[in-house]
C-alpha cells in the first residue's frame, strides 16, 4: 500500500531555506536571454507547470511555449513541431511528454523534482493492489509512474477526473482509484462511483487546514474559496469552486466576487493575477496556531526547477528523460484514452469551472 512520507525524502522547500544563491537583476536578465537563444538554437519548446516560479513561466510565454495544468502540458508536448521538449515541472510530466511523443528528446530542469504521490505509489506494490481487485477498471491520476500508468486502463489529470469516471460510472464500471485518497474520495462523492481507493496524499495539499480556513472565511466574508481537490475533505467542503489548476484560474477570471481564498500551490497567483489583474488573492491556511507548515502551500519539488538548472539542461542536453519501451507502449494506450476523452468531451473539461 501507500508509503508514509517517512519513507521517503521530501526536500525543503527553497523559500524556507533560502538555500540557492540570489541572482542579481543582470545576472538574471542574461540568464534569460541566454535560455531565449538555447530555446532556439536547440529547435526546443519550453513547457512549464502553473507551480513552477514566475520567472520560468514568463520564459515559456515568451518564446512560443506553453504554461497550463498537467492535462494541456501533455497535449501540448504532443502537438507541439520542436524536436525537444523542455518540462518545467515535476518528473511524471516529463515521463508523459516522452509516453506520447517517443520521437521527442525530452529534457527537464532537474530530474530530481518527483511527487509525494508519485513516490507513494510503487509499481509492485500497486500490482498487487490491482491483483487484490480483478474486476475493477483500473483509473490512474497522471502524477505516477510509467510503470504504474502502464497497469491502468485509464490514465486522468484533475480536470478531467470527474466526467471520465461519471462516464465509466454509466456503463456500470466499478473503479479502482490511485493514488490520492482526497482526490479520490472526491471523485467518489462527485460521482456516486463504487471506487476503492490506495492511500495516497500530496505533501503540499494535505498541508490546508480546514478550521484555519474557517476562521480566515469570516475575517473575508466576501472572498469565494478555491480549491484543488487534492485538498482534505473539510477544505473541499468549504470551496465554492473545486478544480484543476486551470479550472481555478478561469474561476479567478469569470467569477463576480474580487477576493479570493486560494488552496493549491501560491506560485499560480502569477497566472491568476495575469488573468484578473484586480483581483485580491489570499493564501489558504497551511498550518494550525501550534503546527509549522512542511510545504507552505509551495511544491518542493516544482521549486526546483530555476534559471540556472534551465540554462545548464539547455546548454548541455542533460538530464534527457528515458523510459522503458514496453511500458510506454501500455502507458501510452491509457493516456490516449484520457486525451481521446478530452476531446470528445472538450466542453465538460477544460475552464468550465
Ligand atoms: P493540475 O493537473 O491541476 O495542474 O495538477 C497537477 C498537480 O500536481 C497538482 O498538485
Ligand atoms: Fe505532486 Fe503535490 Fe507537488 Fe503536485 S503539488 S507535484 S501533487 S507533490
Amino acid at each position: 500500500m501507500a508509503l508514509a512520507q517517512a519513507d521517503y525524502y521530501v526536500p525543503r522547500t527553497a523559500s524556507i531555506t533560502g538555500a540557492r544563491p540570489l541572482l542579481d537583476e543582470a545576472e538574471r536578465a542574461a540568464l534569460v536571454a541566454r535560455i531565449k537563444a538555447l530555446l532556439k538554437e536547440r529547435d526546443a519548446a519550453l513547457v512549464a507547470h502553473y507551480y513552477v516560479d514566475a520567472s520560468l513561466q514568463r520564459i515559456a510565454e515568451e518564446t512560443g511555449g506553453f504554461v497550463s495544468d498537467s492535462l494541456e502540458m501533455a497535449r501540448f508536448g504532443k502537438e507541439h513541431p520542436a524536436t525537444t521538449l523542455v518540462v518545467a515541472g515535476v518528473r511524471f510530466m516529463g515521463e508523459t511528454a516522452k509516453i506520447l511523443s517517443p520521437e521527442k528528446r525530452v529534457l527537464m530542469p532537474t530530474l530530481e523534482a518527483e511527487c509525494s504521490l508519485d513516490l507513494g505509489c510503487p509499481a509492485d506494490a500497486f500490482r498487487a493492489f490491482c491483483a487484490e481487485h480483478p474486476d475493477r477498471t483500473v483509473v490512474v491520476y497522471s502524477n505516477t509512474s510509467v510503470a504504474v500508468k502502464a497497469l491502468a486502463d485509464y490514465v486522468v489529470t484533475s480536470s478531467i477526473a470527474v466526467p471520465l469516471v461519471t462516464w465509466l460510472r454509466d456503463q456500470g464500471r466499478k473503479i479502482l482509484w490511485a493514488p490520492d485518497r482526497h482526490l479520490g474520495d472526491y471523485i467518489r462523492r462527485e460521482t456516486g462511483a463504487d471506487m476503492v481507493l490506495w492511500d495516497g496524499s500530496c505533501v503540499v495539499h494535505d498541508e490546508f487546514r480546514s478550521r484555519e480556513l474557517e476562521k480566515l472565511r469570516k475575517t473575508h466574508p466576501a472572498a469565494a474559496v478555491l480549491a484543488h481537490p487534492e485538498s482534505p475533505r473539510d477544505v473541499i467542503l468549504q470551496a465554492d469552486v473545486v478544480g484543476s489548476t486551470s479550472q481555478l484560474i478561469a474561476a479567478v477570471q469569470k467569477r463576480p466576487e474580487s477576493e479570493f481564498i486560494v488552496a493549491t500551490d501560491n506560485r499560480i497567483f502569477y497566472k491568476m493575477q495575469q488573468a484578473a489583474p484586480g483581483k485580491r488573492l489570499i493564501e489558504a491556511p497551511t498550518g494550525g496556531h501550534s503546527a509549522t507548515c512542511r510545504s507552505c502551500a509551495h511544491c518542493p519539488w516544482m521549486a526546483m526547477n530555476d534559471l540556472s538548472s534551465l540554462a545548464d539542461t539547455l546548454e548541455h542536453g542533460s538530464n534527457e528523460i528515458f523510459v522503458d519501451e514496453a511500458e510506454r507502449v501500455k502507458a501510452l494506450v491509457a493516456t490516449q484514452r484520457m486525451l481521446d476523452f478530452a476531446a470528445a468531451h472538450r466542453r465538460r473539461v477544460v475552464g468550465d469551472a
